[in-house]
C-alpha cells in the first residue's frame, strides 16, 4: 500500500541515472514525498542542482551525490561500500540507468554493446543482489526496475537493447514470486517510446519511433512510482503501449518484429520530436 509522507521520512530511495530523463522525475516523486536521496549518474553537477535543490524544497534529512559510470564491473560494490561506511541505509531501489544503440548487430561496435550489457543488465542485477540481502535482513525494502514495453518482443535495429531490457522483465518477475512472502517488493516498469534523451544517446533520433508519439518522463515515472508504492509485479505506462503489450503475447514474434523492425527505421523528415 501507498505510505504517506511521515511514514517515508527518514527512509532513503538509490536511484541510478537521475542526472535526466525518467531519472530525474523519479527524484522529484521520492522527494516530494519525504524520501532522502542518493542520485548516481556521471554528471556531477546535473545531480548536486537536481539533489541540492529537492532537499531544501522539501527539507529532506539528508541528499547524497554519487558520480560514477556504471559500465565498470566494480562499480555496484563501491556504491555499496560507500554508503555502508556513510551509514545510510537504502530502503528503496530504482534501476534506472540504461542505454541503447541503433543499427544492425553485424555493423554496431561490439564494445559499445558490451558496456550496454554491462548497465542495463549486470549493474542492476549486482545492485539488487547487494542491497535486497540487508532488506532480507530486514524483511522490508521496495526495488524498481527499468523495463521496457520493447522486454514483450524482438527488437530488430536495437537487438541488444531489447534483449537487456526483456532479461530485466524476466529478472523481476522472478524476484517477485521469490519475495512473495515477504514485505519485499519488485516492479518492473515498461513504458514505451519517451521523450527523454535515450534516442539521441542510442543514435536513433532520426527513426521513426522517435519521431512518434512520445510519452512524457513525468508521466512514465508517476506510472512507475504509483505501482511501486502499491507492491504491483508490473506496470506497461501508457494506453497505446498496453494494447501494443497485450496484443504482442497473440501475434507471431516475426510479425512484433516486423512492426519493431519499421519503427526503428529511419524517418524521411529531418524534424526529431525528442528532448533536446
Ligand atoms: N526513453 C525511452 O523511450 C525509454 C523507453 C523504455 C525504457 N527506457 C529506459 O528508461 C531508463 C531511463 O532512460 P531515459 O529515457 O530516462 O534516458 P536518458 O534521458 O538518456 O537518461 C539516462 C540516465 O542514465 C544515466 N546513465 C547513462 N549511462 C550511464 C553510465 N554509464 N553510468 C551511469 N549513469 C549512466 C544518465 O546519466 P549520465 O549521462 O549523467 O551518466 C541518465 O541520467 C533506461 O533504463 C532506459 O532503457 C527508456
Amino acid at each position: 500500500m501507498k505510505t504517506t509522507k511521515e511514514e517515508n521520512k527518514g527512509k532513503t530511495v538509490l536511484i541510478t541515472g537521475a542526472s535526466n530523463g525518467f531519472g530525474m522525475e523519479f527524484a522529484k516523486l521520492f522527494a516530494q514525498d519525504g524520501y532522502n536521496l542518493v542520485l548516481v549518474a556521471r554528471s556531477t553537477e546535473r545531480l548536486k542542482n537536481l539533489g541540492y535543490d529537492l532537499q531544501d524544497e522539501h527539507q529532506l534529512e539528508h541528499v547524497c551525490i554519487i558520480t560514477s559510470d556504471l559500465t565498470r564491473p566494480e562499480a555496484p560494490q563501491e556504491i555499496y561500500e560507500e554508503l555502508k561506511s556513510s551509514g545510510i541505509q537504502v530502503d528503496v531501489l530504482v534501476n534506472n540507468a540504461g542505454a541503447g544503440l541503433h543499427g544492425f548487430f553485424h555493423e554496431t561496435d561490439l564494445e559499445r554493446e558490451q558496456a550496454i550489457i554491462q548497465l542495463n543488465i549486470n549493474t542492476p542485477v549486482a545492485l539488487t543482489k547487494l542491497f535486497l540481502q540487508d532488506m532480507k535482513q530486514r524483511n522490508e525494502g521496495k526495488i524498481l526496475n527499468l523495463a521496457s514495453v520493447v522486454s514483450f518482443m524482438p527488437s530488430p535495429l536495437m537487438a541488444i537493447y531489447g534483449a537487456t531490457k526483456a532479461f530485466m522483465l524476466s529478472f523481476s518477475e522472478a524476484l517477485t514470486n521469490e519475495l512473495q512472502d515477504t514485505n519485499i517488493t519488485v516492479t518492473a516498469l515498461c513504458p514505451g517510446a519517451s521523450n527523454t534523451m535515450f534516442f539521441r544517446r542510442a543514435g536513433a533520433a532520426h527513426t521513426k519511433a522517435a519521431n512518434g508519439s512520445l510519452s512524457e518522463p513525468a508521466d512514465v515515472a508517476r506510472d512507475g512510482y504509483n505501482a511501486l508504492m502499491n507492491g504491483e509485479m508490473r506496470v506497461v505506462s501508457g494506453l497505446m503501449n498496453k494494447v501494443q503489450t497485450t496484443a504482442s503475447g497473440v501475434l507471431p514474434d516475426s510479425a512484433t518484429a516486423a512492426t519493431m523492425r519499421h519503427l526503428m527505421e529511419e524517418e524521411e523528415s529531418e524534424t526529431t520530436n525528442y528532448a533536446e
